[in-house]
């Protein structure tokens, strides 16, 4: 498949290891421009472009930057993708460390994934929010094993969600049906689930447990 991957740190960077074993076609892109990616694209074979190239044919997109940063996309960058796109959004608020206060997030209530989906005017899926960047090289199990992880994903999109849930199983994890994106909020920082490393049964366990409160130490 063709995918495209924007932010190259360490989830795009251990995705686009993994996605391009795998025999994908990987275009990856950063902030500061395709000549900072020549260590990762000789490693890799992936091909480093600008971040309004990435998305160009891709049947399969990944946003996986800071999320303070998703309004500086550029606008537009999905509108050349492949028909269908699936676009998996990776992100996490972290509004005292990192991102600053998000209004739309805080005050509206939206799940964080919602906030990007309108940042970026294309519904995502999300996936790996969770999920440790270096278990992505090390935890990938073939299908039925015992200690096979399972990644919960959520998003509205049937299909595209069916898409991304194919990619991680051939990626080497189970994955949970966590339901449409406003449910999202169970696989958000500080629930049960995330940086959980357990499979299918666990995971739904653990997604139905969660609680929708915001924690004063996750506001901003
Ligand atoms: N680290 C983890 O284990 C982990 C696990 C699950 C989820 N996440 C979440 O996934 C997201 C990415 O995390 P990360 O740890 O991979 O981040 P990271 O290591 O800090 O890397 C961020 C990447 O995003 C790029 N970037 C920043 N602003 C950009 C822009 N405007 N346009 C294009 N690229 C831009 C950076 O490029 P430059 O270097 O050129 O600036 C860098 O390649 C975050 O929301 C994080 O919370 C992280």
């Amino acid at each position: 498949m063709k995918i495209g991957i924007i932010g190259a740190g360490n989830i795009g960077g251990n995705l686009t290891r993994r996605l391009t074993a795998l025999g994908h076609d990987v275009s990856v892109a950063n902030s500061r421009g395709p000549q900072t990616l020549t260590e990762l694209a000789a490693e890799t074979g992936a091909t480093p472009v600008r971040v309004e190239e990435a998305a160009r044919g891709a049947e399969v997109v990944v946003i996986t930057i800071p999320l303070k940063a998703v309004p500086d996309l550029p606008s537009g960058i999905l509108d050349e993708a492949a028909p269908g796109v699936a676009v998996i959004d990776t992100g996490n608020y972290y509004p005292q460390q990192r991102d600053g206060r998000i209004a739309g997030i805080e005050d509206e209530g939206l799940t964080e994934s919602r906030w990007t989906e309108r940042q970026l005017g294309h519904p995502v899926i999300k996936a790996f929010n969770g999920t440790y960047a270096i278990d992505i090289l090390d935890r990938p199990r073939p299908a039925g094993a015992l200690d096979r992880m399972a990644l919960p994903v959520a998003g509205d999109d049937e299909a595209a969600k069916r898409k991304v849930r194919d990619l991680i199983d051939e990626l080497g994890f189970d994955t949970v049906d966590a339901g449409g994106l406003d449910d999202s909020w169970r696989q958000q920082p500080d629930t049960p689930v995330y940086g959980l490393r357990a499979g299918v049964a666990d995971v739904a366990k653990a997604l139905a447990e969660a609680s929708p409160e915001r924690k004063p130490e996750f506001r901003g």
